[in-house]
């Protein structure tokens, strides 16, 4: 016997009839807001590509008496990059927009540039720290939006990236100060 027929009344759903066949709306901010977002999370996504490739290249090709410390530190290093930058472009879809998504349109974008391999392990640390630089100006400036439109959630998650960013910085610049 359903539940109907036993006299009991149960809400097909909590929506009133108009919100119920209403397509789903985006949530709360104007279409100009969420392309203000959705294009500083872009170019923070494209330049974290470009420095993740370069980690995984610098992970494979390190060498000297640092192989063994950096071989392993760049390793966690892309591996923490992959976990942001996947959560970037994920920030990007949760608003509806197109995320950057061809190697060609990281490129152009990014203001972080590709190097060769052929670094000797203190260029690599230097490209690391200069990577940093960029990446924390652009979070800086995805934080700064983010604020201007009360998107706390991205604020949020991008703030934490800084602190870690950040942290990474010293612990390099440490590493050089031999
Ligand atoms: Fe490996």
């Amino acid at each position: 016997m359903s539940k109907k027929e036993q006299g009991v009344n149960v809400a097909a759903t909590q929506l009133d009839n108009k919100m119920a066949k209403a397509k789903p709306v985006k949530m709360g901010w104007s279409t100009q807001q969420i392309k203000e977002i959705t294009k500083s999370l872009n170019a923070l996504l494209a330049n974290y590509s470009v420095h993740y490739q370069k980690l995984r290249s610098f992970h494979w090709n390190v060498k000297g008496s640092d192989f063994f410390d950096l071989h392993e530190k760049f390793e966690l290093q892309y591996t923490e990059a992959l976990l942001h930058i996947d959560a970037i472009a994920e920030r990007i879809r949760i608003f509806g927009e197109a995320h950057l998504s061809s190697l060609k349109q990281y490129l152009d974008v990014s203001e972080i540039k590709e190097t060769t391999p052929e670094l000797n392990s203190d260029l690599m640390v230097r490209e690391m720290l200069s990577d940093y630089t960029i990446l924390i100006k652009y979070m800086e400036d995805t934080v700064a939006v983010c604020s201007k439109h009360a998107d706390s959630g991205t604020e949020s998650m991008v703030k934490g990236y800084i602190n870690k960013i950040e942290t990474h910085h010293w612990m390099f610049s440490a590493f050089m100060a031999r």
